[in-house]
């Protein structure tokens, strides 16, 4: 094993150079061996300063995240930014890619901090539910002060190198050759005798302590109805910077750390991080090349398919946008065009990049304008004979070899590969609403798709900056199974006793942004109409059926585009919108039509009938090989459906409730209703041997 830090003279100066592929992660070995290294050179006499450098990709992005909630291994990070922190000859930071975290500590306990102009810094704790556990929080403030550190620890997100030096976190960017100028940087110090600036040693107090507490005061209004257990303790953390002195305001931190890292939250905030990164692996596809996308063909300029061409044109994509119809593809393109003019007007666009986007759009009404694209994704009406009919042509149309996509949401992706006559090149990419926003996307291989044409499908919604994930052919996929299962649960509650309003302000206060009947009012009933009647054939006729959304698609109550759903929408923009009792009425027909004696539900159990139901569908969706691994499911409900990431998703929730529960929470559910609730036989084999969903996360 090659050392992870090693250790050359240049110039009387010591270079430790870090050296952990791929992002130089403080590791356990790192961190043994930089402290031994760091030791040294202090004692060497030889050596008059010391720069901390990293080779490869990035200074490093942090401590290893993979050794949280394992047994903590001597030295810790704290130790070792404290020992670099103690030394008598000048140490400097040398930071190329992004410094976060741990990395950006050890910068921080560094004497000076040296940085190539395209680094970035930051302090992203916060999104793994955790804070800057090795001096940040009490350094940071120190250098620039309470606002400034507090938007870099409670937003988590990097920040250039320019911006930081303009805060004072940051000495110096470098010209041309960061090492080089490190060494003279730290040459310099050395000669200049003066002894070094440790950033513990910043008195805080000399900043205005009015101020400081009124930043302190407007940070914890702002937090007071927050969900996350790290961002007030990291405000306390800064608080303390004022009241302790530096030793006791780093056990401060510790202790604030160590509470947090042992939560629930930090442990599926880190799932989910894992789980981002997982996805796009599948052995399968190792060494399979993918093919270069260049041009890109889309076919319907509905919402969708603007939405796509959005996201191709902003990935450097040509991209050729198809309608028959030419008022249809005027309104495509304008509102693409919207789309940019709103970015520029908003100064998130310049003009120029505007321009150049929309010079790479041509708008056809003939799919023979398709035959040079390399990839063409369908986004027509969800209609499977449309479908097949767009298939057949582009089949001809286009060359050999050209990847044809579907984005069906729920449609059998083999039926519409067959009227291609190749449905070894067609795929299922299924985005979610608006495709320029929404980061997620489902890659649906058909039973004869190429390998190459999966790995294409893979890489090039990595080149849109999504996150892919593959599902299996099923009537709606990952997602829209597992959703479906979500608002039956819902549905079921209803009729059992609950109002839309309660169930919907249980989810919410479980985290969801909206609850499922207000995500039904604004997604538009009829979509989960035409669903249900295309399935209402090979419906379990044991299965208790709600009818109450059939009568509301019925009364014209499509959801929020209609004025009326779920709920009533009678003032533009409303939101949650106002209770109807024109529902409740709906409602109690079919409770009296069904013979249900309503009950009162708490929040917790409205939650927890809804969570166990996605988990079942989840477990149903691994069984059937629909899913690979329960993580995937768990990307697609945070991504496509706005599940909790503090709850990492529904498998990651039943793991934390324990399987065994959740099993028994479904089993007392099915004494009713066996159909709905019955539990899927993987949570008994996983519960025998004593393992969760987590342990099929290969
Ligand atoms: N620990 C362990 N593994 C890490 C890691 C970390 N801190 N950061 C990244 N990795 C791994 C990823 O899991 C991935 O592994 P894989 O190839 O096996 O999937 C690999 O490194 C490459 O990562 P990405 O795919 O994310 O590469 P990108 O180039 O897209 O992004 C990055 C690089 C910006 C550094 C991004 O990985 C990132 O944001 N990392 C997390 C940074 C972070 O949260 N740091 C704080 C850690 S907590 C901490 O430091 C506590 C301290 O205060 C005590």
């Amino acid at each position: 094993m090659p050392e992870p830090v090693r250790y050359h003279m240049a110039d009387g100066v010591a270079v430790l150079t870090i050296s952990n592929p791929p992002v130089n992660a403080l590791s356990h070995a790192v961190r043994a061996r930089l402290q031994s290294l760091a030791e040294r050179a202090a004692i060497d006499g030889n050596v008059r300063a010391i720069v901390i450098a990293a080779e490869g990709r990035t200074f490093p992005a942090g401590a290893d995240i993979s050794e949280f909630g394992k047994p903590p291994a001597a030295p810790w990070l704290p130790e070792v930014c404290a020992r670099i922190e103690a030394i008598e000859k000048p140490v400097v930071a040398a930071i190329h890619g992004t410094a976060l975290g741990g990395g950006f500590e050890v910068a921080l306990a560094a004497h000076a901090r040296i940085a190539d102009a395209k680094a970035a810094v930051g302090l992203p704790e916060v999104k793994l539910g955790i804070l800057p556990g090795a001096g940040g929080t009490q350094r940071t403030p120190r250098l620039c002060g309470a606002g400034p550190a507090l938007d870099l620890m409670l937003s988590g997100e990097p920040i250039h190198a320019r911006a930081a030096e303009r805060l004072g976190l940051v000495d110096v960017i470098a010209k041309d050759d960061l090492l080089k100028e490190a060494i003279a940087f730290a040459r310099k110090l050395a000669d200049a005798e003066v002894p070094p600036l440790r950033s513990s040693d910043r008195a805080p107090q000399e900043a205005d302590p009015a101020a400081w507490a009124a930043e302190i005061a407007k940070r914890r209004e702002a937090l007071k109805d927050t969900p996350l257990h790290a961002p007030p303790r990291i405000v306390d953390c800064v608080e303390a910077v004022q009241l302790l002195p530096f030793e006791a305001g780093l056990d401060f931190e510790r202790a604030a750390f160590e509470d947090l890292v042992g939560t629930p939250q930090s442990a599926a905030l880190r799932h989910a991080f894992f789980a981002e990164r997982r996805a796009g692996k599948l052995p399968e596809l190792k060494g399979v090349p993918p093919i270069e996308v260049d041009h890109v063909g889309i076919v319907g300029a509905g919402l969708m398919g603007s939405g796509i061409a959005v996201a191709c044109l902003n990935a450097g994509h040509r991209v050729t946008l198809i309608e028959k119809n030419i008022e249809t593809l005027e309104a495509g393109v304008e509102r693409i065009i919207d789309i940019y003019d709103r970015q520029v007007a908003r100064k998130k666009m310049s003009v120029e990049d505007r321009d150049a986007r929309i010079g790479r759009l041509a708008g056809r009404e003939d799919l023979d304008a398709l035959a040079e694209a390399d990839l063409v994704i369908e986004a027509v009406v969800e209609d499977m004979d449309i479908k097949q009919r767009v298939f057949a042509s582009l089949g001809r149309i286009t060359a050999p070899g050209t990847v044809l996509a579907t984005n069906t949401s729920y449609l059998d992706i083999d039926e519409i590969a067959r009227g291609s006559g190749r449905p070894e090149d067609v795929m299922g990419l299924h985005f979610f609403s608006p495709a320029q926003v929404m980061r997620l996307v489902e890659v649906i291989p058909g039973r004869e798709t190429a390998a190459n044409v999966l790995a294409t499908g893979f890489d090039f919604a990595g080149t849109l900056g999504k996150i892919a994930v593959r599902a299996g052919v099923t009537d709606g996929f990952i997602g829209n199974r597992v959703l479906a299962a979500y608002r039956q649960a819902a549905e079921l509650t209803l009729l059992d006793g609950a109002a839309p309003e309660e169930i919907d302000a249980a989810m919410r206060a479980f985290g969801f942004p909206l609850g499922p009947f207000q995500v039904s009012d604004l997604a538009g009933l009829d979509i989960a109409w035409a669903r249900r009647k295309r399935l209402a054939a090979t419906r379990d006729p044991a299965a208790r059926y709600v009818s109450i959304p059939d009568r509301l698609c019925e009364m014209g109550r499509l959801g929020r585009k209609a004025g009326y759903g779920w709920y009533a929408y009678p003032k533009n923009g409303d939101r949650l919108g106002e209770v109807d009792p024109a529902v409740a009425a709906v409602v109690d027909e079919e409770r009296i039509f069904q013979g249900v004696t309503p009950r009162k539900f708490s929040g917790g159990e409205i939650q927890r009938r809804c969570l166990v139901a996605m988990a079942n569908e989840g477990a149903k969706l691994l069984a059937e090989g629909i899913a690979r691994r329960p993580s995937d499911i768990d990307v697609v409900m945070m991504h496509g459906f706005a599940f909790p990431r503090w709850h990492g998703g529904p498998m990651m929730w039943a793991d934390q409730r324990g399987l065994l529960q959740v099993q028994k929470d479904l089993r007392r559910l099915a004494e009713d209703d066996p159909a709905a609730w019955a539990p899927a036989p993987v949570f008994g084999d996983l519960i025998k041997n004593g393992r969760g969903f987590d342990s099929l996360n290969g």
